[in-house]
């Protein structure tokens, strides 16, 4: 048995790392069209930031553990082919703004179809509006060749920031096949290869849509627990209500449970946006237009929660922001993690440079150029700073903005910022990290989200 993987990105690089670290029996390869992703790889600076994953990387590299851009030759020689390929949210034409735009994946299946000299199973490892499978089987099947193609859904729900440790012992690994003696064996296969490690009990598996829907369905539920509380944290900061006395209170409420009731400025990511956008084409495509709305508002409640933060900090500065510098921490849409996409700190920032303000960020992990891609600037666009040092990020700073739960945050020397910013100094917590009394004890204006402020 032999493994490839096309796409060496935040969900196919580590994935096939762990499953090289515990099948030690099978070469894993993976493939991507980008060299230099390729060759952060093959070096000592993996292109991506994950507790735990320099380890599981250098445990198998070279061992049973590849990385190339020979895209070919690794289809030629899998058995096995996972597709783990980017499916961003389509930006033009039918379904734009909504539907996953497929074509990554289908230029994946075309590849595949075009190079396979012998029976391959084809493994959904990106996360697929419902039916995909369909499509990369009408395409397989198109090749024109006398091969079995067997096209089956493995989604991953593995959260960056804790990939090592959902992949060591995830919940579940979901499986979906078709049904016939075929799928079966096809499923039986990857089976196989999760029971190295994982316990038989927590490998489900299903028919293949129910796979694919079960991806998105989960992204739902969990992003609609962050769009609710968020939304009563609203209603907190106008009643004196505290949401994190709310969410503790209702957590312990077992039907409920206290997991993901964190409020924050907004949820980010790559996947819960993007899936629920995409559940609601599908169910738009499906002719449900009222489960579309239901959905959507999850993610327009989100929207709502970024704005309602940018305009409380202008109208908490006098109403006017123009000018002032404001400090920036976290820029990653989540702690532990270089991943920017969907970030809420992306679209804070860009509200705060449109009301003309001055910023300095800084973030642990994330690449400055990542930063500068993210907002747009042009070259030499004085209007953000982006600081290697946190201290120099907050001098003469009139406000703090904290947008990453970075655990360093919490660590940093509160009182010395409270010195080197101008006065009345703010910090705004938008990740609810810090100890807010402690912070108007030094002498700060300190607000969190669905905390109130300062009376
Ligand atoms: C998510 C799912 O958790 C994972 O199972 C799936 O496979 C991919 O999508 P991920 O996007 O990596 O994972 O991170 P996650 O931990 O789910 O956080 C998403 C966003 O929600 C982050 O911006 C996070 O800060 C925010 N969040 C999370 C909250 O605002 N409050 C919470 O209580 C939890
Ligand atoms: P994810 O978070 O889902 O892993 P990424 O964008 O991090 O998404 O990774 C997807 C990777 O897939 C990228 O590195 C991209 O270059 C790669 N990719 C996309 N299309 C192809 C293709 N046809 N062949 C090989 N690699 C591809």
């Amino acid at each position: 048995m032999k493994i490839c993987c096309i796409g060496a990105g935040y969900v196919g690089g580590p994935t096939m790392a762990m499953i090289a670290k515990q099948c030690p029996d099978i070469p894993v390869t993976v493939v991507d069209i980008n060299q230099a992703r390729i060759d952060a790889w093959n070096s000592d600076k993996l292109p991506v930031f994950e507790p735990g994953l320099d380890e599981v990387v250098k445990e198998a590299r070279g061992r049973n553990l590849f990385f190339s851009t020979e895209v070919d030759e690794a289809i030629r020689e899998a058995d096995m082919i996972f597709m783990s390929v980017n499916t961003p949210t389509k930006t033009y034409g039918v379904g734009a703004g909504r539907a996953a735009d497929l074509k990554y994946v289908e230029l994946c299946a075309r590849r595949i179809a075009e190079v396979a000299e012998s029976d391959k199973i084809v493994v959904e490892k990106s996360t697929l509006p419902v039916r995909t499978a369909e499509s990369i089987r009408r395409i397989l099947a198109g090749s024109g060749k006398n091969l079995n193609f067997q096209v089956i859904s493995n989604p991953e729900f593995l959260a960056e920031g804790t990939a090592v440790e959902d992949l060591t012992a995830p919940d579940r690994v979901l499986i979906g096949g078709e049904e016939s003696a075929e799928g079966d064996k096809a499923v039986q296969a990857l089976v196989d290869v999760y029971a190295h490690w994982v316990p038989r009990e927590r490998i489900l598996t299903t028919n293949v849509w129910s796979s694919e829907l079960s991806k998105l369905t989960a992204n739902a539920f969990l992003a609609q627990r962050i769009s609710s509380i968020n939304a009563i944290s609203a209603l907190c900061e106008v009643t004196g209500a505290n949401v994190d006395e709310v969410a503790h209170a209702i957590g312990r409420d077992s039907r409920i449970g206290p997991k993901f009731l964190r409020s924050s400025v907004g949820f980010g990511g790559s996947c819960f946006q993007k899936d629920i956008l995409n559940l609601v084409y599908l169910c738009e495509h499906f002719g449900l237009p009222e489960v579309a709305k239901y959905w959507e508002q999850v993610v327009a409640m989100n929207e709502h929660q970024k704005r309602r933060f940018v305009d409380r900090m202008v109208s908490t500065l006098f109403n006017t922001v123009s000018g002032k510098k404001i400090a920036i921490l976290g820029f990653a849409f989540k702690k532990d993690t270089n991943d920017t996409r969907e970030s809420p700190a992306i679209s804070v920032c860009r509200d705060l440079l449109e009301e003309q303000a001055n910023l300095a960020v800084y973030d642990p992990k994330v690449e400055p150029a990542t930063i500068r891609h993210d907002l747009a600037l042009a070259e030499g666009d004085e209007r953000v700073d982006i600081c290697t040092d946190p201290y120099v990020a907050i001098r003469g700073a009139h406000a703090v903005a904290i947008l990453t739960e970075w655990d360093s945050f919490k660590a940093l020397d509160w009182e010395r910022i409270y010195r080197e910013m101008l006065k009345p100094a703010f910090v705004f917590d938008g990740r609810n990290i810090l100890n807010l009394s402690d912070l108007r004890k030094i002498g700060f204006e300190a607000y969190g989200i669905g905390k109130g402020g300062e009376r």
